[in-house]
């Protein structure tokens, strides 16, 4: 038997990167897959074919992870299709990098809402139904850089490391139900967010990198698997860094 075989997935932010390599390795363990990005355009609708070309029932819906409003709707609407949620990623994230000098206060603000705030939507959206089912795990894609900070990236850290004491306060309040919470932090990952640093920033990333090369999306989505399948039963309330040891 695969991993997921019966469980359904939502993922925010799935359309591209690592996203959608979760999806795409969740679907190969026999999960249905709902997830979300900001439109219905031609890179989600190739995506959810990518999906359903490996057997399993999916769906893109386009939804503003950090709206309350439209979080709602999205878990109602995928509970109406796949008439459950076994695992939720917080997974749309965004970057608007600045010395905190130069930084507005949109940036921060943009930062914190679509980081941040979307966990607390989606979460606070699918909590019912893991509830009801006294089964769930949740997965929210933290980043290393909100365990050790990082400079001209302030907004960005902050609402990595807020959404690390959210998991640990989500792993403590739905324990009891067991619903699971877990956060990774990916380090260097190779995706559109990363491919707009310049050269030499990659480049010096790598180089601190014990494992000397940058992540792809599939080495999040392996982590990934675990802690949405039944192996991580008994794991709640952690942060994992997939990172090649650039946080130790
Ligand atoms: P990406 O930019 O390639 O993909 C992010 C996806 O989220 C995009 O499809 C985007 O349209 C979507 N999105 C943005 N705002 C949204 C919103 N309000 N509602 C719904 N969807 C929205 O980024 P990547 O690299 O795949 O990152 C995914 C997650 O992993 C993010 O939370 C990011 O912060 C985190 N991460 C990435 C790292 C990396 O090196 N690439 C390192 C550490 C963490």
């Amino acid at each position: 038997m695969k991993l997921l075989e019966g469980k359904v997935a939502l993922i925010t932010g799935g359309s591209r990167g690592i996203g959608k390599a979760l999806a795409l390795r969740f679907a190969a363990e026999g999960a249905s897959i709902a997830f979300s990005d900001l439109k219905y355009d031609e890179i989600m609708e190739a995506t959810e074919n990518e999906i359903k070309a490996l057997g399993v029932q999916a769906k893109g819906f386009a939804s503003n992870a950090a709206s309350l409003a439209d979080s709602e709707k999205l878990a109602e609407d995928v509970v109406a299709l796949f008439g459950r949620i076994d695992i939720l990623v917080n997974n749309a994230g965004i970057t608007r990098d600045n010395l905190l000098m130069r930084m507005s206060e949109q940036d921060w603000d943009l930062v914190m809402s679509v980081n941040l705030k979307s966990a607390f939507n989606l979460t606070k959206a699918v909590q019912r139904t893991m509830i009801k089912q006294r089964s769930g795990s949740i997965i929210n894609m933290s980043s290393v850089v909100g365990v050790n900070g990082n400079a001209g990236q302030s907004n960005y850290s902050a609402s990595k490391a807020g959404m690390i004491g959210f998991t640990k306060s989500m792993a403590q309040e739905l324990g009891s139900r067991n619903v699971r919470c877990n956060a990774i932090a990916p380090g260097f990952i190779e995706t559109e967010m990363t491919h707009k640093l310049p050269e030499e920033v990659r480049n010096q990333w790598i180089s601190s990198i014990p494992l000397r090369r940058s992540g792809k999306p599939e080495d999040v989505a392996d982590v990934a698997v675990f802690l949405a399948s039944d192996l991580s039963a008994y794991v709640t309330g952690q942060v994992i860094s997939v990172c090649g040891g650039m946080s130790m």
